[in-house]
């Protein structure tokens, strides 16, 4: 009486052997017809209960929701979708569920409506198929790396570096907040409060990644990163989680053609084994947006942008080349841009999305950024102007990887750390690397959200993560 999982079972063929099977009913129709769904799938196995089988008070609590146990014999189905159905012996109720209360009922939620519910949405169909595919990216992260040769690196969650140099840290303290000392400026003071030191939770494991790689020579890393920014955007949240491999030898374009072998590869896998998820999906956001205009829509469904993106090389151009495209376009002409576009500016998403969307139709890798919008890291070309980064902005996304060749030589580092007012004392631990042996390489850090978001087609990032945290979001 050992469970099958309804994947493994619809995977074989019903010869009538006896099987038993755990899950959570869908719907059950006419008294007789149960879908069953166990997780292991999005699609339902159907339950025939044949007339005397069940009493009543049974029947009545068959609802949607309740767990089940079920034995009987796997058959070849006469009804339509299905290759298979039970043909119960013994059904056992595990779980009841209310109808009256169960906030899922069988039919079509809002997201807007399941993120209130964000403790019950893994039951559906469109949640269970992201979360699936989420794992499956993991697994497939884990297993490119793996097989060229990358070393995975744990680094520290809890730091006292800020290696974007951005200051949008969370602060990890000790002590009660009435208890930290006030500053000068009648703020907290924080820089004596883990254990008289001041701390963070981290941003990126980027810096550390390079001392690794600086000795192991391939590594990248792959957890929870956090960053106290107050964006509220679709795009963004506070904690997520980040891939960041660091190879040393490496240049800006080998940076760039991994990045594009990495990418693929991750689609190419979940294409391969989370069909029936990706094709749910691909259903569902065409479903989506026949309520938009013509325009609003995408030009491809999921499948066809997916499977376009592994055909097609991505487009590589430098920041100016960028700026020149905008400033060129219609959309410029016409005064469509929110925001000023001119040599120097961050690109703002509605820039990255007019060059992805718009004017290359793919996914572009956008070099040579003005150094002063950049992380004091990137090495620095001989322009005097540009540093060696390199963002890749995704279709419906904007950026999706950020990374770039790393300054390896001491004296210009130490020199822009200076100038960017970067901490050099606290930080020799990081320039001992170029002090001893330091060789040319660099990196880059994937948001792994934004990879699910891609890949899934869903527009809103709190929809691709189990539990999301954003400015007005932590309630578990
Ligand atoms: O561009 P970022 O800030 O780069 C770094 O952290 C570098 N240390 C990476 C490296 O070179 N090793 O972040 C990298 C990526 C972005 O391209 C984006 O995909 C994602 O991380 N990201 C976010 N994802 C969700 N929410 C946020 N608040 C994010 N901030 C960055
Ligand atoms: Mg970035």
């Amino acid at each position: 009486n050992k469970r099958t999982k309804i994947k493994e079972l619809l995977a074989g063929e019903p010869t009538g052997q006896q099987v038993t099977v755990m899950g959570w009913v869908r719907t059950f129709r006419n008294n007789q017809f149960i879908a069953l769904n166990d997780g292991s799938t999005l699609n339902n196995l159907q339950i025939v209960v044949e007339l005397g089988l069940l009493d009543e008070a049974t029947l009545k609590r068959i609802t949607t929701g309740a767990a089940l146990k079920i034995t009987g014999e796997l058959i070849p189905s006469l009804g339509k979708g299905q290759k298979m159905e039970i043909k119960a012996a013994v059904i056992e109720v595990l779980g009841d569920s209310d109808s009256e209360q169960y906030p899922l009922q069988p039919k079509k939620h809002s997201l807007e409506f399941l993120r209130e519910i964000a403790h019950l949405r893994f039951r559906t169909n469109t949640f269970s198929a992201i979360f699936r595919i989420r794992h499956a990216l993991a697994f497939a992260i884990h297993r490119f790396f793996n097989e060229k040769g990358f070393v995975y690196l744990h680094t520290p969650i809890i730091t006292s570096s800020d290696a974007e140099g951005a200051g949008e840290m969370f602060q990890v303290t000790t002590l009660p907040l009435a208890q930290l000392p006030k500053s000068a400026e009648g703020g907290i003071d924080f820089s004596q409060d883990f254990f008289g030191k001041s701390t963070n939770l981290t941003v990126s494991g980027q810096l550390e990644g390079e001392l690794a790689a600086t000795a192991l020579g391939d590594i990248y890393t792959f957890g929870p990163t956090f960053r106290a920014e107050n964006s509220n955007t679709t795009r963004h949240l506070a904690e997520f989680w980040m891939i960041e491999p660091e190879m040393a030898f490496y240049d800006l374009q080998d940076n760039m053609d991994l990045a594009e072998e990495f990418i693929q590869y991750l689609i190419r896998y979940v294409m391969e084994h989370n069909a029936a998820d990706l094709s749910f999906l691909d259903t569902r956001q065409k479903e989506e947006e026949k309520a938009l205009p013509q325009a609003q829509r995408s030009e491809l469904g999921l499948l066809d942008k997916l499977q376009f993106v592994l055909d097609n090389r991505f487009e590589r151009i430098t920041y100016s080349e960028a700026i020149e495209v905008l400033l060129q376009s219609p959309a410029y002409k016409k005064k469509k841009f929110k925001y000023e576009v001119k040599w120097g500016i961050d690109l703002q998403s509605e820039h990255e999305r007019y060059l992805v969307e718009k004017h290359y139709k793919k996914p572009v890798i956008v070099t040579d950024y003005p150094k002063d919008i950049k992380a004091f890291y990137m090495r620095q070309n001989d322009d005097g102007k540009t540093v060696a980064a390199m963002d890749i902005l995704a279709p419906g996304i904007g950026e999706i990887v950020g990374g770039s060749q790393r300054e390896e030589r001491l004296d210009k580092l130490e020199t822009r750390m200076q100038e960017m007012h970067v901490p050099l004392k606290e930080m020799q631990w990081y320039l001992d690397t170029r002090r001893f042996g330091t060789v040319p390489h660099a990196g880059f850090g994937l948001g792994f959200e934004r990879m699910v978001l891609f890949v899934t087609g869903m527009s809103n990032i709190r929809d691709v993560i189990p539990f999301a945290r954003t400015p007005k979001n932590c309630e578990f």
